[in-house]
């Protein structure tokens, strides 16, 4: 069955506020007036879509993508595995997930970026990997370090993975970030706490897996991503058209 119909509108209940005086740099970002509902246009309900010939054997695999394998990045081993659904509960299959994080000291590989952590020379930061038939994905990364971050003092971001998710097309796409479980920081962090709903900010806490983890080699992390959905038009107790 293809995977037809408009796509539910997202619910902005669900999302943290844009304008948060917690978060800093929120307050100049986020708009100061109303904001205008308009209608989607095609390409932002049909596309883009991508293909697994697109990829390189290594993109999934942060540990050695910078150095096209030749040498493993520093830092403690780890799987992230995880389905991406929408939220009707169906697997989006074939979707483009892009991921980008600090490496084990919590430094990034950007100009910008001038914390006392050294970079790793074997490590780059960014890796994407598409979900199969059944929605689901696995990269291989080192955990990500904590970093501090000037907004009121003496802030530090918890361990974290940035996500991008395109979904069907870039209506669906969701920008989003990875917690570890048990990281203390998460208790402190302003950005984290944007999310005012206990049950959303569990959602982007990774729970340890140790049944996907490998005996000697690496832990694994379990993290599930919903989209918003597409409303089918029923026919008949069909799909329309179909
Ligand atoms: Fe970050």
């Amino acid at each position: 069955m293809t995977d037809a119909g408009r796509l539910i509108p997202r619910d902005r209940t669900a999302h943290p506020d844009p304008y948060d005086p917690g978060y800093k740099t929120s307050v100049l970002r986020s708009p100061n007036q109303a904001l205008l509902s308009m209608e989607s246009t095609p390409t932002e309900e049909w596309g883009p879509t991508f293909g697994h010939d697109q990829l390189g054997p290594l993109d999934n695999n942060l540990i050695l993508n910078w150095t096209k394998g030749e040498a493993p990045a520093v830092g403690e081993r780890i799987l992230v595995h995880g389905h991406v659904l929408d939220e009707l509960g169906k697997p989006v299959p074939h979707t483009l997930v892009e991921v980008w994080q600090a490496n084990a000291g919590g430094r990034y590989r950007h100009h910008k970026d001038t914390y006392f952590a050294p970079l790793d020379p074997n490590f780059g930061g960014c890796g994407r990997t598409i979900t199969d038939e059944n929605g689901y994905y696995q990269f291989m990364t080192i955990k990500p370090g904590a970093y501090p971050w000037p907004n009121r003092g003496n802030d530090w971001r918890p361990a974290h993975i940035h996500y991008s998710i395109f979904g069907h097309s870039f209506g669906q796409r969701l920008i989003s970030q990875m917690y570890f479980e048990g990281d203390p920081l998460m208790r402190y962090c302003p950005i984290f706490h944007t999310v005012k709903d206990r049950g959303q900010l569990d959602s982007l806490v990774a729970p340890l897996d140790m049944t996907m983890s490998r005996p000697l080699d690496y832990l694994t992390y379990k993290f599930d991503i919903v989209l918003r959905g597409r409303r089918q038009t029923m026919f008949e107790n069909k799909p329309e058209g179909l």
